[in-house]
């Protein structure tokens, strides 16, 4: 009998409150698969014709993807409230604005995949609230630094849909088997390879780089020996240094001064589980990303996620 997402209640002491939420996660990872092997007879792809907080082209999929993600959390029961990518304001959910929890997601990862094929992701964390549940839950809950973090994860959606998540206990992948509908813990304990692997970076912008990242990547090149991938889908790029080794890294550049990607939505829940696989999750050398205090629900940061040593070799 292979294990599924029940599992996850027998995980360390956030298990047994986490299991009903991730398996929300887990039908919306299913609803959002479908609708992106559907979208091209259903008039899906292409952009929404609205901008999201962030001043960034909606695509239709990253609205659908959020009205599902939304939906699936409303149906767990437990779930407070949604700070989502998409949505400027969080979002309570009011029938169970007493409930403990917050799930903080970027639904639709790395759409610039969407119109070539490409995989794309989902990305969650979840915190306890901090104000009473006799209150509606307020965006100061959302801002609790990555060390608060309760759980994270992130679904794939490639060749096959993966579902990899941690409540604190270790690293888990779950991959979605079809011919029973549904998701099987495939890749157990999932642990960073300690050397080896890729570089993973949007390497054109080097020489718009700040901190002198350009001088690093050339000196880390020449004395690791890493080869380079990259796709432009955080959660892809992620998966795979899990999996090979080395190191992600979206750095501050001239136009994104702050860096691109979100602390809330991708820089934490994926910091969270490179940590808990073993590996480091910075924002600039010696400071770690998990450490960061936020201070705005859409807050952006520069990543660099790897094995010790790419990171070690990187930023010194
Ligand atoms: P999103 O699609 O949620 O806006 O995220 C896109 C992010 C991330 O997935 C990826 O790592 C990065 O943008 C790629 O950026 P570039 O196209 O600038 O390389
Ligand atoms: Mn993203
Ligand atoms: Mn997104």
């Amino acid at each position: 009998m292979p294990a599924t997402l029940n599992r996850i209640a027998k995980e360390g002491v956030n298990g047994s409150a986490m299991m009903p939420i991730i398996q929300g996660v887990g039908r919306a990872g299913i609803e959002i698969s479908a609708l992106l092997r559907g979208a091209v007879f259903r008039d899906a792809l292409g952009v929404a014709g609205s901008e999201n907080i962030q001043g960034e082209q909606q695509q239709k999929i990253d609205v659908l993807s959020d009205d599902i993600f939304l939906d699936e959390m409303r149906s767990t029961g437990y779930v407070c409230a949604v700070g989502s990518e998409e949505q400027e304001e969080l979002l309570v959910i009011d029938e169970y604005a007493d409930a403990d929890w917050l799930v903080l997601v970027d639904p639709l990862d790395g759409s610039s995949n969407l119109d070539i094929d490409g995989p794309v992701g989902t990305i969650f964390s979840v915190v306890k609230r901090k104000t009473a549940n006799s209150e509606s839950p307020h965006v100061s809950d959302t801002l609790q630094s990555g060390r608060e973090v309760v759980a994270a994860g992130y679904v794939l959606y490639g060749p096959s849909l993966m579902l990899v998540c941690s409540v604190g206990e270790g690293v888990h992948g779950y991959t979605f088997n079809p011919a029973v509908a549904r998701f099987e813990l495939s890749h157990p304990d999932m642990r960073i390879p300690t050397s080896g692997g890729y570089y993973s970076v949007n390497e054109a912008n080097a020489d718009k780089w700040l901190d002198g990242v350009g001088d690093k990547l050339e000196s880390m090149k020449s004395t690791t020996g890493l080869g380079m991938r990259y796709v432009g889908s955080m959660v892809a790029d992620m998966h795979r240094t899990l999996l090979k080794g080395g190191i992600f890294l979206y750095p501050a550049d001239e136009k994104n001064r702050s860096g691109k990607l979100r602390l809330l939505y991708e820089a934490i829940p994926m910091g969270f589980l490179m940590e808990k696989a073993g590996g480091k999750a910075y924002m600039s050398a010696g400071v770690a990303v998990l450490d960061v205090e936020p201070n705005d629900l859409h807050q952006r940061v520069p990543v660099y996620l790897g094995s010790a040593s790419a990171t070690d070799s990187l930023l010194g």
